[in-house]
């Protein structure tokens, strides 16, 4: 019954703001971080690590716990999967799609999404905290430390670190606020200040969809909530 609710809901709207998190990715084999194999309950210590503190305390070991806790994300052996196409399919049959998403591995986009806002950053490029020269992903790969070409400074990556802030928190509200419809895909909502989002979209009364394959914290919020895998619920969306 959810499931036909949903598909209704999605059918009936022409504009919709797409939360996502690491769940939509798991397809493409990146694991998420707090499910039985995620990156972070295979070692709590690594949000110490991919923090802004340990950045500026020791760049060079920052850099090392990075690459190896970031490694699958990479090294660049993985595509868009079903649940990424699924929601530019939405968009080639015109409806407005703003995909807000936790993650860092750049598939929205590469699945040809158009209008993504990378929330916690990108794992795509680097920028130098000095001068604010930006590297790519090829240029970060080629030493231990990447450093910068211009000023020698170690570059600080664009992912968003923990304690770093959020540049992005406006345009994803903005872009909720202009949605008729949140879909919220693949994530647990335990970290702020993402999980306002669903708070703001229900304090402006949007009608709102969870597609996670566990319980979350925040189910009560939602008007239909499926707790199933995504690739599965997606095919049945389409049919
Ligand atoms: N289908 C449906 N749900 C899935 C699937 C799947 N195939 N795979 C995983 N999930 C669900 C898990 O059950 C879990 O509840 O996706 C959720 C992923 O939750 P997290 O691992 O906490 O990832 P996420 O919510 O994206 O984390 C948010 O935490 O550490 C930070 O920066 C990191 O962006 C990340 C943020
Ligand atoms: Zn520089």
């Amino acid at each position: 019954m959810q499931l036909k609710t949903a598909a209704k809901m999605i059918a009936d709207v022409s504009s919709v703001a797409v939360l996502t998190g690491a769940g939509v990715s798991t397809a493409s084999g990146i694991p998420d971080f707090r499910s039985t194999t995620g990156l972070w309950t295979a070692d709590e210590a690594r949000e110490y690590y991919i923090s802004n503190y340990y950045f500026h305390k020791d760049p060079v070991d920052f850099w090392g716990k990075y690459k190896d806790i970031f490694r699958v994300k990479l090294l660049k052996d993985y595509g868009p999967n079903h649940v990424h196409r699924y929601l530019k399919d939405l968009e080639m049959h015109g409806k407005q799609i703003t995909v807000i998403t936790q993650n860092v591995d750049g598939l929205h986009t590469l699945a040809g999404s158009e209008h993504v806002i990378e929330y916690h950053g990108t794992l795509n490029s680097a920028t130098c905290p000095n001068c604010g020269r930006s590297f790519d992903l090829p240029y970060l790969l080629e030493t231990e430390t990447p450093i910068c070409e211009k000023c020698g400074h170690v570059l600080k990556p664009d992912v968003v670190l923990f304690g770093d802030p959020i540049t992005e928190h406006d345009s994803a509200e903005k872009a909720i606020q202009q949605s008729e419809l949140v879909l919220v895909l693949g994530t647990s909502l335990l970290v702020s200040p993402f999980n306002i989002l669903p708070e703001y979209a229900n304090s402006l009364g949007k009608p709102s969809i969870l597609i996670n394959r566990e319980p979350t914290v925040m189910d009560e919020l939602f008007d239909v909530v499926i707790h199933d895998d995504l690739s599965k619920v997606v095919q049945q969306l389409q049919k």
